[in-house]
Formats: structure tokens, sequence, C-alpha cells
């Protein structure tokens, strides 16, 4: 054996992501995740799905998840997808992703899955109750996106560890299997002003969909009255705006509102300080409300018009599985035969 470094991943460069149909999408899915896919989807080839796999790793009505598929992908396509473009299909339409998955759970160790601190948190006091599926879900997140062999991955901060994951299983899938560079290493793109919204009402606990308060996040579906009024109500401290980011150090809760301005207005966090410096959030609020219903509001109401028509949606879909599964499925097909498995 020697000690050369691996060979690198030659193959074309490919954007994915996905997002669960558990719930109404936010604020920081919306700044952390989805628009990033719409300036992606200009510049490379773009897979965008629903993760309805993952989302049964916790119970999920079966008479209802369909139409959870079919809101997640109006949020998409109401934020500026466009199906030309960007290939938007539900995971559960191409069975490769469960097929890869299984392969790539013999190749991840127990340990790396021991230290995935989403399980720790979405598990609770009582793991041993939670579903074999919840732990081995970042496996399986790592079979969607090399299934693709795609190389950039567009998320908000706190996937960032089933990224580095992800690389891990690659890199010793091509090692084992003596097929260097077959799967490419992907790249976490967390960067930006969203990549980690906060809550509203606590700033030290990120903006989910799992928050049982509805005032702790903005909803994509929220009108401007619901927008208001949670602005209105989020949480700050007492004292005014300062000149540098610096001095913004330790008040996570004022933090948060300068970081959701910017990210919404498109200005850094220090652009935001030179407008506001010297104001209390009493001036500053009003202005991030007005802010927050002018791009928000149109995708609520756009949400709206496309789920009144779901027989499109779903065309939108079935068109996009198809596009999805000419790339999954010769992967697969070359994965069967590295393993040495019977059907090639
Ligand atoms: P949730 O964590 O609310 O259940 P998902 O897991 O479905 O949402 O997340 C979908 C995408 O949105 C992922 O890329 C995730 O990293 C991103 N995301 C979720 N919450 C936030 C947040 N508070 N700030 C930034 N990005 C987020
Ligand atoms: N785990 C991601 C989340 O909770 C969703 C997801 C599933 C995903 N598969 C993916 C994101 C593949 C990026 C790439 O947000």
């Amino acid at each position: 054996m020697t000690d050369q470094a691996p060979a690198p991943y030659a193959g074309p460069q490919r954007v994915l992501s996905g997002v669960q149909p558990t719930g109404d999408l936010h604020l920081g899915n919306y700044l952390g995740a989805l628009v990033k896919f719409v300036r992606l989807q200009h510049e490379v080839p773009t897979f965008i799905f629903v993760a309805d796999l993952h989302a049964i790793t916790e119970w999920q009505d079966p008479a209802r998840l369909k139409d959870q598929v079919r809101e997640i992908t109006a949020a998409f396509l109401a934020v500026g997808l466009d199906p030309k473009l960007a290939t938007i299909f539900p995971q559960s339409a191409v069975p490769e992703h469960a097929e890869l998955a299984w392969v790539l759970n013999c190749v991840a160790r127990i340990g790396w899955l021991d230290r995935m601190t989403q399980f720790k948190d979405k598990a609770g006091k009582h793991k041993e109750r939670a579903s074999v599926g919840l732990y081995a879900y970042p496996v399986l997140q790592a079979a969607d996106i090399l299934l693709y062999k795609a190389t950039h991955v567009p998320v908000g901060e706190d996937q960032r560890q089933h990224l580095e994951l992800t690389r891990d299983i690659a890199q010793k899938f091509n090692h084992d299997f003596a097929a260097p560079g077959f799967f490419p290493l992907p790249d976490a793109l967390t960067q930006g002003p969203g990549a980690r919204v906060m809550s509203l009402r606590d700033g030290s606990v990120k903006m989910s969909k799992s928050d049982p308060s509805d005032n702790s996040r903005i909803n994509l579906t929220d009108d401007a009255d619901a927008i208001l009024q949670k602005v209105r109500k989020a949480r700050t401290d007492a004292e005014v705006l300062p000149e540098k980011l610096e001095d913004l150090a330790g008040r996570a809760e004022a933090q948060n509102l300068v970081g959701i301005y910017a990210a919404l207005s498109g200005q850094t966090a220090q652009q935001v300080l030179h407008e506001f410096a010297g104001q209390g959030f009493g001036a500053f609020k009003p202005k991030l409300a007005d802010l927050a219903v002018a791009v928000m509001g149109p995708i609520g109401a756009e949400m709206r018009r496309l789920l009144a028509d779901p027989a499109e949606i779903d065309r939108i879909l079935a068109d996009g599985a198809g596009r999805a599964r000419a790339i999954a499925a010769p992967t697969m097909a070359e994965v069967r035969k590295i393993v040495g498995f019977w059907a090639g």
C-alpha cells in the first residue's frame, strides 16, 4: 500500500438538498436553505427533493403525508424554484435512495452515528424508544447526496455535522471498495447571514418547526397581521443598537433580529447597524416587520394559489421524479457492480 492521496472526484458539479414534509416552513428554512436553492438553480444543475423517507423516522399520518409533500413543493415554487431549471421530486418516488442507504449503512460505523447531535436532540431522554430509522437518518441523508454525486449541498448550519458524516462515508466507500474518486466529497454551503436563524422568543435556540410556541417563528404561510404581531412580541433587550458589530456580542436576541433584517434586505449585519445605530427596538421592530411582510407576504399568497391546483403540483413532481431517476439509476447500477451484488 502506498500513502498517495486518493484520486479526486472528476465528475460534473451538482447541487442537491432536501426538506422534510413535517410541518410549516418558517423564516429559518427560507433564509438557511430555500433562498440558496433559488440562487444556485441558475448556476449549477440543481436537485431539490421533499424528504418523505426522512419524515417517517417519526410518526406521520399516512392520510396527510402526500398533502404535506405538496405543501413543501408549493413553498419551493412560491419562493422561486423553477421546475424547468431545478429537478424537484419526492424522495419516495426514487427507490434507489433507500437501496443506497442500505449499502451505506454497512459502510458507516456505529461510533460515527453515536456522535450525531441531532439524534440526541430529537430522541430526547428516551432514546431506546426512538425508531432505528431516526438513528440511521444521517446515513439516508448521505445516500440522498451521493446517489446524485452531488458536489454542493445548501443547508442551514444545523446540518453541518451530517455533511461531515457524508464526506466520511464517501471516503470510506471509495477506499474500501477500491473505487477512487467514485463518490465526490460534497461541500456544505452554509454561508450567509441566514445560516442560523434563532427563535423570536429565545435567542439561544434555533427557530424550528417543532418549537411548541408559534410565536417563536415566522411561517411562510403567515399573513401580514401575524408577522407584525410576532415581530412586535419578539424578545429583545432595552439597549439601543450599537455602531459596531462587535458591540452586539452577548445580545443574542438583538443579534438575531439584526441578522434577519440583513438577510431579508440583502445587506451585511454591519450595514444594518450603520443605518440603525443609536435607535432602540421601538424604532427598529416596525421597520423589520415591514420588511418581513414585504418579502414573506407574497410567498404565502403564492403558496395558497398553487395549492388550489394540486394536479399541477403532482405533474411537476412526477416529471422531476423521472429526471431524478435518470441520474439515480445509473449510479445505483454502478454501486451494485462495485459491491459485487448479483443484479447489475
Ligand atoms: P426544522 O429544523 O425546522 O425541522 P428542516 O430540518 O426541515 O427544518 O430543515 C430544512 C432546511 O432548513 C435545512 O437545510 C436546515 O438546515 C434549514 N434550517 C432549519 N432551521 C433553520 C434555522 N433556524 N436557521 C437556518 N436554517 C435552518
Ligand atoms: N436532514 C435535513 C434536515 O433535517 C433534510 C435532508 C434530508 C437533507 N436529506 C438531505 C438536506 C440531503 C440536504 C441533503 O433539514
